[in-house]
């Protein structure tokens, strides 16, 4: 029996890719362990979004750089992709590099590994594949992830996916449907759709749903509680996805909607495809949709040539919108991509001086925002038990942290009702009521 050791940097997508890959390894005789130590084969899955995450697999790798006699690495996603064959030279014990457009030829690849290929590649992102298996080993056993379009055919400039990804590839609707249907019947209830674009999924089959029409008949699936998307782009964010929401409470109270920068200049610069205007009207349907939608974001500071008054709209865009929560970011330069060669540069030290600006502005509108849910009832899918605080930990529909008190045992993957009796800037804390 071989054995393989996975590590996975990165998105959800990235997290997806390896469920699959390690389905596509346990068909092929390979047993999954927990250690570099007990593998033979150790693949990484990288992602090279900022600089920080691409350097993480290198360290790792120069880690493990003495193991290297008795065991096969393999680096594969994001990184794999942008840096190709350079990293033979970079880490010479690695054998296997590969990135995701490359995955259906994961098992020809295997072979070549087997065979005692010293520099096997998988590089091409010339594909109109996408990576789909019967043998998907996923990780939750309520929640699944189902990809629906791989690749990115947006150009922001700061942007590796493009190149790490490829372009943009939909699968049918017939097949994402048919494997919605499946999870529900295997006992599943919550769906998470996966794209780096979601919003531009269109269905290559002659039928040719748009995402909002997916997500309406995803969201008709006997047995199916809840339905998640991400990520979405403002370009492509159209009012049909927000009707299409309004509609049916299968449909998640939450928008995860990326803006990047309050500043139509910088946005124009980042080659985002909107405006500030534009992204407000689409803040402004999910306000007016008649449902509680939870919208939250990306903020990149510090983009070259970003001013203090382009930062400042960026604030200004937080106080109106009142996000529920955000991620922030760094401006981080990265190959191939537009952003690398624009002058005017911000300093590190001014970086994280506007990301810590922008993250305790968000922190103080969070404190306000979820002071507000105290004394309301939620319904929570429940993830787990906390041991140290003694309290279960439920996700609401619009994904806030829920943790409550109840007496019972065995209650995961169940859905319940919560009150809300406090309230912190990342979760909220309350017990279980009974709702008749
Ligand atoms: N530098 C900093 N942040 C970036 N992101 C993408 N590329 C970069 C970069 N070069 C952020 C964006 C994106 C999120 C996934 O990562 O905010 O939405
Ligand atoms: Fe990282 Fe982007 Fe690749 Fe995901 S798609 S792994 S975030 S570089």
């Amino acid at each position: 029996m071989k054995k393989f050791y996975i590590e996975t940097f990165g998105c959800q997508m990235n997290a997806h890719d390896s469920e699959k890959v390690v389905g596509t390894l346990a068909s092929r005789g390979y047993e999954q362990v927990e250690s570099v130590e007990a593998a033979d084969l150790v693949l990484y899955n990288t992602c090279s979004i900022r600089d920080k995450a691409e350097q993480k697999v290198f360290h790792r790798l120069q880690e493990f750089k003495k193991l290297a006699k008795h065991k096969t690495f393999a680096v594969i996603g994001c990184v794999a992709q942008q840096e190709g064959d350079k990293i033979f030279e970079r880490a010479p014990h690695v054998s296997l590099v590969a990135g995701s457009a490359s995955y259906t030829k994961l098992p020809e690849l295997l072979v070549q590994l087997e065979n005692g290929g010293k520099r096997v590649t998988g590089l091409s992102l010339d594909t109109t594949d996408t990576f789909e298996t019967p043998y998907t080993r996923r990780d939750n056993p309520h929640r699944a992830y189902i990809t629906i379009i791989e690749g990115c055919d947006k150009s922001c400039a700061y942007c590796v996916v493009p190149f790490t990804r490829g372009p943009e590839r939909s699968r049918t609707s017939e097949s994402v449907i048919a494997e919605g249907r499946q999870l529900a019947d295997a006992g599943y209830s919550e769906i998470q759709l996966l794209g780096q674009n979601v919003n531009s999924y269109r269905d290559p089959s002659t039928v040719q749903w748009d995402f909002a029409m997916l997500l309406r008949k995803m969201g008709e699936i006997p047995g199916m509680r809840r339905i998640r998307f991400t990520t979405s782009h403002p370009r492509d964010f159209v009012k049909p996805i927000i009707d299409t929401i309004a509609e049916n409470p299968v449909l998640c109270n939450h928008v995860h909607l990326p803006v990047q920068s309050g500043s139509s200049s910088v946005l124009s610069a980042m080659q985002r495809q909107y405006t500030r205007d534009e992204y407000m009207r689409r803040i402004e349907w999910m306000k007016n949709s008649g449902r509680d939608i939870a919208i939250t974001t990306d903020i990149i500071v510090g983009f070259p040539g970003e001013t203090e008054a382009d930062f400042e709209q960026t604030l200004q865009l937080l106080d109106e919108v009142e996000y529920d929560s955000i991620f922030s970011f760094k401006y981080s330069r990265r190959p191939n991509t537009p952003a690398l060669s624009l002058e005017d540069q911000i300093s590190e030290e001014e970086k994280s001086r506007r990301l810590a600006i922008v993250q305790e502005r968000q922190r103080s509108i969070q404190i306000r925002r979820n002071a507000e849910y105290v004394g309301r009832v939620e319904e929570v899918m429940v993830e787990g038990f906390n041991k140290a605080t003694g309290q279960w930990i439920g996700r609401t529909s619009q994904h806030k942290t829920l943790n409550f008190t109840d007496s019972r045992e065995n209650l995961t993957g169940q859905y319940l009702h919560a009150r809300v009796l406090r309230a912190g800037p990342n979760s909220l804390a309350g017990e279980s009521v009974t709702i008749q």
